[in-house]
């Protein structure tokens, strides 16, 4: 009885003409099988009948969509890659396309930030190949990575690369793209929320508050031989109207608070270190500039950090006070 309403229930939120594209199913399946006989141009024909189903769920599927779904299959098309951005943890705040995408996908190439239950909301047979990047720990090389792409493109797969946060923030998307552009592979992005963005809903603050800053800006705490940069413009760090973001700042953060200090910035400027955010798991610590980087060392070992310096931070402080007040 419990199956049966949780059923009615779910149908009732669905588009009423997704039924109608269920039945197709059932009726073009032999079609399909004497049409197509790879396994895998089988595969792929499923997973862009799915895409068309729910971009077409207020209409009945037509003759017109086996064709172009027969004509679409990898042997015919040629295959594709999609840098998909996961955003910063909570399933939730997946965009629809991207949701899309992956329910698509043949293969995905995820790094270690993407949470399970993102993993989870793929296809069950799409291929999930682990591509982790974390610092410099043992990590899969870029140019692996965008050989891997290409490849698996040229083979006819549907690949998804998904990544944390947006894939063109600080997501070494540039490499994948002309990678795959130079072999005349399509290459489509879908962007996703970044972690500043999900850090700063979740502890309910903006980042641009009016009254205290002017600009924002993303730096990052890690350079590529892992120090922190020494060409960042310390004189736009040490704007007191600035919003400065730091992504990977866990190694590097009491360099770069002590840098910041050395170019001008007041030490008693608001500070905010953000692990795990908009996770089950969410962590932060709040102090002054100057003391950030010894409360930051508590955050639990190995979870994503992103630091937030400005004003700004002290009315997190005082949201964070008024969300546990309520
Ligand atoms: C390689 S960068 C990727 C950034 C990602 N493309 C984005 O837009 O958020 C990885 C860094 O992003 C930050 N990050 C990603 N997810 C996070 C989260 N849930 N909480 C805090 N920081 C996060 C951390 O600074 C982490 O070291």
């Amino acid at each position: 009885m419990l199956g049966q309403s949780i059923r009615a229930r779910i149908e009732a939120m669905l588009p009423r003409g997704l039924s109608a594209w269920a039945e197709a199913a059932k009726s073009w399946r032999p079609r399909v099988k004497s049409r197509l006989e790879r396994f895998a141009d089988r595969r792929a024909f499923w997973a862009a009948f799915v895409g068309r189903a729910w971009a077409g769920a207020e209409r009945a599927p037509e003759e017109a969509d086996f064709e172009a779904l027969l004509a679409g299959t990898p042997e015919r098309r040629g295959g594709s890659v999609t840098l998909v951005g996961a955003g910063p943890g909570d399933p939730e705040l997946l965009t629809m396309k991207a949701v899309r995408a992956l329910q698509t996908a043949t293969i995905i190439l995820h790094d270690d930030l993407v949470a399970p239950e993102i993993l989870d909301l793929a296809r069950r047979e799409a291929v999930r190949i682990a591509v982790g990047k974390r610092g410099h720990g043992p990590s899969v090389r870029q140019s692996e990575i965008d050989s891997r792409l290409v490849a698996l493109a040229q083979a006819g797969e549907t690949v998804v690369r998904l990544k944390g946060g947006d894939p063109l923030i600080f997501g070494r998307a540039t490499e994948e793209i002309e990678a795959c552009r130079a072999a005349g592979i399509a290459v489509e992005i879908i962007p996703g929320i970044s972690a500043a963005q999900g850090a700063a809903a979740a502890l309910g603050f903006s980042l641009t508050e009016r009254r205290v800053a002017r600009r924002i800006q993303f730096v990052t705490g890690h350079g590529a031989d892992g120090e922190l940069p020494a060409d960042l413009d310390w004189s736009s760090v040490a704007d007191p109207a600035a919003t400065t973001i730091v992504y990977m700042p866990r190694a590097t953060m009491s360099q770069f608070a002590a840098a910041a200090i050395a170019a001008g910035l007041d030490p008693a400027t608001p500070a905010l270190a953000v692990a795990n955010a908009t996770r089950a798991d969410q962590n932060h610590v709040a102090a002054s500039l100057a003391s950030i980087a010894g409360l930051a060392e508590g955050l639990p070992a190995g979870a994503p950090v992103i630091l937030i310096v400005g004003q700004v931070a002290r009315s997190a402080t005082e949201a964070v006070k008024l969300l546990r007040a309520a």
